[in-house]
């Protein structure tokens, strides 16, 4: 018997490959700024495909059954997910003007990351695995493929 299909596992892999990059940006930060540079780029590489990954691919799939649990999930992820964005592009400016991004800043966003985290693995993912067809999961786990 194979294995049920499981869009939560996958997601889990990606988040802990996000968690070593910031990890390595963090470290860079004590070093000089073209290191930084570098390992913010890898980073920011990463973590654009991710929400694109879960944004294009995952979440847009989900139309929950049980419409007042599953939707009440939805504007705090968008939100959170603004936040990261946000950041991100607040990063990429200071990066592109010659300024270095603080360990300080780095450490706290590592810090919202992890909580955005969890709310994910503990409550997005276990829902979205529960409520999805198999088939419809295939599917998306296709794409998430492709992606990360
Ligand atoms: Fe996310
Ligand atoms: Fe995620």
């Amino acid at each position: 018997m194979s294995e049920p299909v499981s869009i939560l596992k996958l997601m889990v892999k990606d988040h802990g490959k996000l968690e070593d990059l910031i990890n390595v940006l963090e470290e860079k930060s004590h070093e000089n700024f073209d290191t930084m540079k570098e390992a913010f780029h890898k980073f920011e590489w990463g973590l654009e495909k991710h929400i694109f990954t879960e944004e294009k691919a995952i979440f847009t799939s989900y139309n929950p059954e049980d419409i007042s649990e599953g939707y009440k999930m939805l504007p705090e992820l968008t939100k959170q997910h603004n936040f990261i964005v946000n950041t991100l592009n607040n990063w990429r400016r200071a990066v592109r003007n010659k300024r270095a991004i603080s360990t300080s800043e780095i450490y706290s966003f590592k810090e919202f990351l992890n909580r955005h985290r969890e709310f994910e693995e503990e409550k997005v993912y276990p829902k979205l695995d529960e409520s999805l067809s198999e088939q419809d999961k295939q599917h998306i786990i296709a794409k998430i493929n492709e992606m990360v």
